[in-house]
């Protein structure tokens, strides 16, 4: 894939697709922005060859339609204060306003673009739609990695109207760091795989079987897994449905000799609540009335002995119902034993990246993903379209 480095940007209208689906607080400030700060490298690059700097990002799920609480002008105040330059607003992301406003920048100028949502044709991956921003450009980058799961209109068919495309450093960060672990990695090579739900991660439990040593579960999704292993897991979350994939996920990994690590105790409430009494079971004796929310202290002792001699680790989803106190604890453990293993370590998803944060570790984790949806997908073992869209964007020219 070619990067920015590899393209000719002095001086010229550069198109950038970022991501910039930040989260806005009461005030409508940006109240988290780490998506921001990811694509500065980036940005000064640019602005370093004097490039004329035309950002386009979309921000929530407007639907199609113009929504003004999902304006992206928080974004752009905010990033004026990173870059320490003027960022300017325009009123939509398209059309002749948008157009005048280029034709009067200058060389280290930045402009961004309103919420592409606010157009049903983005999301429709629509042809003329995608013109009508390739026109902006001279140079199309996309550095939205978190985006590049979507087949949208400026992730996707813009690449075929702009003349040069090419990947940010962001973008080629993460496709690195990703397939460093995946494709060539240090073994062992152990996967964490947490969260709400089976069905959610079973392209990623598949894809795992065929990459790593070790496979550490964690999360509700635990709960299928026990009990397809005969486990009374009482009122806790199970999918039913799913039980014979879950023999049919361990089967496979016994079959191929990899590790597989399911807990051996768990934190049992009878209510998911901040307040619920809390009792911590061996598996064995998880009450009828009760859910498992957490993993257990033993469960967190057997998953870093199972990782203490990994030379990679892959973690994705919390182990618990980690926003609440009472149920942090296994996520958080996980957090630390990441950050204290001397493996590389990656870590994906918006609540995994949360969780190292609220465990003051994240400064310790080799990276962090953007990447939300987009980090699931590579897990998956896809192509992301995005990705996919620039390399056939090299071939063509
Ligand atoms: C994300 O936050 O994961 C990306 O910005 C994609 O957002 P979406 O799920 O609304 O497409």
């Amino acid at each position: 894939m070619k990067t920015i480095k590899d393209v000719d940007i002095a001086g010229k209208r550069v198109l950038f697709r970022v991501d910039f689906n930040v989260p806005l607080d009461a005030n409508r400030q940006v109240a988290d922005d780490s998506r921001l700060t990811a694509v500065l490298p980036t940005l000064q690059y640019a602005l370093e060859r004097k490039s004329k700097l035309i950002l386009s990002s979309h921000l929530g799920r407007p639907e199609g339609k113009v929504v003004p609480e999902m304006s992206l002008a928080p974004a752009a105040e905010r990033l004026g204060t990173l870059l320490n330059t003027d960022v300017k607003m325009a009123p939509d992301c398209i059309g002749p306003a948008v157009k005048a406003l280029i034709a009067d920048m200058k060389p280290g100028d930045v402009l961004l673009l309103e919420n592409l949502r606010f157009h049903p044709e983005e999301q429709k991956n629509d042809d003329l739609f995608a013109r009508a921003l390739a026109e902006l450009g001279d140079v199309y980058i996309n550095d939205a990695f978190a985006v590049s799961h979507r087949p949208d209109a400026s992730v996707v068919a813009v690449t075929r109207h702009v003349p040069v495309c090419a990947a940010g450093f962001l973008l080629a960060k993460e496709i690195d760091y990703f397939d460093k672990a995946m494709s060539h990695p240090k073994r062992p090579l152990a996967a964490v795989i947490g969260g709400a739900k089976v069905s959610g991660k079973l392209g990623a439990l598949e894809n795992m079987l065929v990459h790593v040593d070790k496979l550490l579960i964690g999360g509700a999704m635990a709960n299928t897994f026990l009990k397809s292993r005969g486990v009374a897991v009482g009122k806790s979350k199970v999918e039913e449905d799913l039980i014979p994939l879950a023999e049919a996920v361990m089967k496979k990994a016994r079959e191929k000799g990899i590790a597989f690590y399911l807990p051996l105790d768990v934190v049992v409430a009878g209510r998911m609540a901040p307040d619920a009494e809390t009792g911590i079971v061996s598996i064995q004796e998880i009450p009828s009335d009760a859910m498992a929310l957490d993993i257990g202290p033993e469960t967190s002792r057997l998953y870093a002995k199972a990782l203490e001699d990994a030379a990679t680790i892959i973690w994705n989803g919390p182990l618990g119902v980690f926003e609440m106190d009472a149920f942090s604890r296994g996520t958080l453990d996980m957090a630390k034993c990441l950050a204290d293993s001397g493996a590389l370590t990656i870590v994906g998803g918006g609540d995994t990246d949360a969780a190292v944060h609220k465990a003051g570790v994240a400064a310790k984790i080799t990276y962090i993903s953007t990447g939300g949806g987009a980090f699931l997908e590579l897990l998956e073992g896809k192509i992301l379209p995005g990705v996919a869209a620039l390399q056939k964007a090299d071939l063509r020219r």
